[in-house]
């Protein structure tokens, strides 16, 4: 398919024209990020490895009649989308308390909550991407109140069903983060889910060993981080040929599945 001129450039993807009006070509960068810039890296294969999980996720949402994004994968590092205005607002979903929220309210690192919390976050990296209420969200106009009420339950939804998902897998998912945008089709605005759901985009424990299967390996140097990628998508049931890393050695990987 053939690339047209670059729409936009974030940290971690960039949006391509593609042929087709109202659709775009999402390219995964091999780039890592963390506490907005502070840290940078390129890490080879993460790219990869992050379309094709997140095409997993996206296409089996899709399955259980949640809209998404995503069309198709169209090459190892490059997907075919509907071209959405995405909402200004990360929504962060968390089931075990750490990360931010522990540091911002001094809670104990693990602490399982009784019931999903979701929170808002203005995406503006000039700021930071600050948390905000509910109320900012009416104020500035960034979301109705019935297209804020839909998300908030599409966010369960989705917490519902990839927390069985990767419980069946061995893994805890512990919090994730989600982009919403709107598409409008034929004078009807609908919102569905846009962006990436990948090891970048949530924290992912083993269900045993609790050992860190996400970019917090990145985030807090503990290293292995494609290694760690790899065992979510060999778990995932979706590492194959064409998603194997040849420069990574499969040795290196032993130390995350001996202790499984
Ligand atoms: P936090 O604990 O740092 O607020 O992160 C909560 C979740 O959101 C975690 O799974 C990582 C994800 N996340 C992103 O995807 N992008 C971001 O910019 C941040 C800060 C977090």
């Amino acid at each position: 398919m053939k690339k047209g001129k670059k729409l936009y450039e974030g940290k971690a993807k960039i949006l391509y024209a593609a042929p087709e009006k109202g659709t775009a070509i999402q390219h995964f960068k091999d780039h890592a990020t963390a506490f907005n810039n502070l840290k940078q890296s390129t890490i080879e294969g993460k790219g990869i490895l992050n379309n094709r999980i997140s095409e997993h996720i996206l296409s089996s949402l899709n399955q259980i009649g949640i809209e998404t994004h995503l069309i198709k994968r169209i090459n190892m590092r490059e997907q075919l989308i509907k071209l959405v205005e995405i909402i200004p607002i990360e929504f962060v979903i968390r089931n075990i308390a750490t990360g931010s929220l522990t540091k911002r309210l001094k809670i104990e690192d693990g602490t399982v909550l009784d019931k999903p919390l979701i929170e808002f976050f203005y995406k503006n990296d000039e700021l930071n991407d600050p948390m905000i209420a509910r109320e900012h969200i009416y104020a500035f106009e960034w979301a109705t109140v019935e297209e804020l009420e839909f998300i908030v339950n599409q966010c369960l939804r989705i917490n519902d069903f990839m927390q069985g998902m990767f419980k069946g897998v061995g893994i805890k998912l512990v919090d994730f983060k989600l982009e919403f945008g709107r598409l409008i089709q034929n004078e009807k605005k609908r919102i569905i889910l846009a962006d990436e759901i990948s090891p970048d985009t949530c924290r992912l424990w083993d269900v045993t060993s609790e050992e860190k299967l996400d970019k917090d390996r990145f985030r807090k140097d503990l290293g292995n981080l494609i290694e760690a990628y790899q065992e979510v998508a060999r778990r995932l049931n979706i590492l194959h040929e064409e998603t194997n890393i040849s420069s990574v050695k499969f040795g290196k990987l032993r130390s995350i599945r001996n202790k499984k």
